[in-house]
């Protein structure tokens, strides 16, 4: 070979394919049926109208649903990434992402619960970095609690939405998952989310943050016929039902993360001391 052919350019060719433009955020929660996916697709969406990139990737490997809420009929999941990981870079990637009328681009779970041990960290990893090249946000929908894939993703993401709700039983496995992000030193980039804040229950909305120790909490109302019948018809309701409550929290909550963006890209190489004084970064 010349000694002047580059002997690294291959690895050089592949780390520009997979530099890194996109922001993730890890939707998780303590329990099961508390809104995770509810919130990814309709989350994705409201970013998407606003000229965004935004990509999903259905992390809840055994029985993923985010096709569903989507009314997707996936021609590829990830299982399909799997079997063909050995040639995959980011145009291939990009050929097994299923398109929603919206814009937003998902990555299917596979269509079995048996698949999901064919998912790897190896897999994981290349696929979110894969996306994050290609997508503003990449939305994960996790899989429920800190099992493995899940802790993986949320280590991963640059910003973990964790959702609880107002029953007992959820408080107190969030105050816990709370406890193991410290721990892990993750606690930083979580944001708890509380669903169904307006649900009848002798928790009121006003006593999570106590509960929890958390002082920015963000409120999502309940609104169980707009959102049961979004799921059961596969049509996010930002989509046709942007003007109820339900739907006016996740939009604000996308308009507060790209706020936040902006500020984060635009913010000044060398802020002046009054300002490191004055302005504290706050997340959300
Ligand atoms: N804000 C809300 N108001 C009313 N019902 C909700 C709300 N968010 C979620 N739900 C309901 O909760 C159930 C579980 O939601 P889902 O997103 O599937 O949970 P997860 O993905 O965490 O298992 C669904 O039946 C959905 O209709
Ligand atoms: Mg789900």
């Amino acid at each position: 070979m010349p000694s002047d052919v580059p002997q690294n350019d291959v690895p050089e060719k592949e780390s520009k394919l997979k530099e890194k433009r996109g922001e993730m955020i890890a939707v998780c929660s303590a329990k099961g049926g508390i809104g995770r996916t509810v919130l990814a697709v309709n989350l994705a969406v409201a970013l998407s109208k606003n000229n965004i990139q935004v990509g999903i990737m259905d992390g809840d490997f055994q029985f993923g649903d985010v096709s569903l809420a989507l009314d997707l009929h996936p021609t590829f999941t990830i299982k399909d990434v799997v079997e063909g990981l050995d040639t995959l870079d980011a145009f291939a990637l990009a050929g097994y992402l299923i398109h929603h009328s919206s814009g937003v681009k998902v990555l299917a779970a596979p269509d079995r619960p048996e698949y999901a041990d064919l998912v790897t960290h190896e897999v994981i990893h290349q696929v979110c970095d894969y996306m994050l090249a290609q997508h503003d946000y990449l939305i994960v929908d996790t899989g429920v609690g800190l099992q493995e894939k899940s802790l993986q993703l949320i280590e991963k993401a640059d910003q973990v939405f964790m959702l609880t709700n107002l029953e007992m039983a959820t408080i107190k496995n969030t105050k816990l998952m709370l406890e193991t992000m410290e721990l892990l030193g993750l606690k930083d980039k979580v944001q708890v989310i509380v669903n169904r804040s307006t649900m009848e229950s002798v928790i009121q909305a006003s006593d999570v943050s106590d509960i929890l120790g958390e002082e920015t909490l963000v409120y999502i109302p309940n609104q169980i016929s707009t959102v049961s019948q979004s799921l059961n018809i596969g049509i996010p309701f930002v989509m046709n039902q942007g003007k109820t409550d339900v739907a006016k929290a996740v939009f604000k909550l996308a308009e507060q993360m790209i706020s936040r963006r902006e500020i984060a890209v635009f913010k000044p190489k060398a802020p002046s001391l009054l300002q490191s004084i004055f302005h504290k970064p706050k997340m959300i």
